[in-house]
């Protein structure tokens, strides 16, 4: 539904349809189709220290699957990926009533064999690598030099696992404890796999004005090959600087959820349950942040 008086459509921040509901992520809701593929819907959830919040910022869901579609096809000469299709008309007759709120916002793609790492690239020392740089001089067991600002550039990307945890937040761990759990082929396969898709990230970025400081990509395996899965270099996957106003030395403005921390701070949540609604301010600047970096990196004016 269309709220009238206003030209801001109206956030989706949950679906409902008629098929097997497989997983509801904090972004996505997930079913599976008659066929076995999965239909992966971004919804206009936000989530902010691990919570998802009670406001939608309108068409973020949108942004952030057409933002993985052009990644995904900027990418395809490196790597596979589950995309089957985005396109409403690929899906069951049963759905019909629901082509409207699923357009752009849906992929339906192939169900994978997930590995259970989040492969983490980083170019520059910030969240929570930073933290663990400023306790133990290193970041998943990779050292770095002495006397780096917060924000510093790295000398080279470095790959940073991280183990998927069900709840609450993901845990940084070391190539060998990712090869420990995956064993030590796919470790090193996904590890080269996600710095050369980072370098090439990295580079389109930076042809745009805009800094990838770091990233997370989720692999699994279809048909007993590694694709890319989940969603790919959205600004909830990574961290975007705009390079012009890039500053080493503390924490840099970025493409996503800085109005929506910077407000939570201000009003002093205390990172429990139930979180708490964004001022309308907050969730419009926020949507045109979003907005902003699906123009420059994709060079569309619009959705
Ligand atoms: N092709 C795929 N097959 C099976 N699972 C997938 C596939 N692509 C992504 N996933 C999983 O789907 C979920 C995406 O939903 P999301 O809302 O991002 O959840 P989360 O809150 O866990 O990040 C993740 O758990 C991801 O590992
Ligand atoms: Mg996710």
């Amino acid at each position: 539904m269309r709220d009238t008086k206003n030209t801001m459509p109206e956030a989706l921040r949950e679906t409902v349809l008629p098929l097997p509901l497989t997983a509801r992520g904090k972004v996505r809701d997930i079913y599976t189709l008659p066929d076995g593929n999965l239909l992966f819907i971004a919804t206009d959830r936000i989530s902010a220290f691990d919570h998802v919040l009670a406001t939608g910022i309108p068409d973020k869901g949108r942004i952030l699957t057409q933002l993985s579609l052009f990644w995904f096809d900027h990418l395809r000469d490196t790597i596979p990926n589950h995309l089957i299709s985005a396109d409403v008309a690929d899906l069951p007759k049963e759905l019909a009533p629901h082509k409207a709120e699923l357009n752009g916002r849906m992929m339906i793609v192939k169900r994978a064999q997930m590995f259970p790492i989040e492969c983490v690239a980083r170019a520059y020392v910030s969240g929570s690598g930073w933290k663990d740089y400023q306790r133990t001089g290193a970041v998943c067991g990779v050292p770095l030099p002495s006397g780096l600002r917060e924000s510093d550039k790295l000398s080279e990307p470095i790959f940073t696992p991280a183990a998927k945890n069900n709840v609450g937040h993901d845990e940084n761990i070391t190539f060998d404890q990712a090869a420990k759990t995956i064993g030590v082929e796919a470790a090193t396969k996904l590890r080269d796999l996600t710095l050369t898709i980072f370098a090439r990230a990295s580079a389109h970025a930076a042809s745009k004005g805009i800094l990838l400081a770091d990233t997370k990509f989720e692999f699994g395996l279809i048909d007993g090959r590694i694709a890319l899965c989940d969603e790919v270099l959205t600004p909830d996957s990574s961290r975007y600087w705009p390079a012009a106003t890039y500053k080493p030395g503390g924490p840099q403005p970025s493409f996503d959820k800085q109005f929506v921390r910077d407000y939570l701070e201000s009003i002093h949540w205390n990172k429990q349950a139930p979180a708490p609604a964004l001022p309308a301010d907050v969730a419009a600047k926020t949507g045109e942040k979003y907005l902003e970096a699906y123009r420059l990196l994709t060079g569309k004016a619009r959705l």
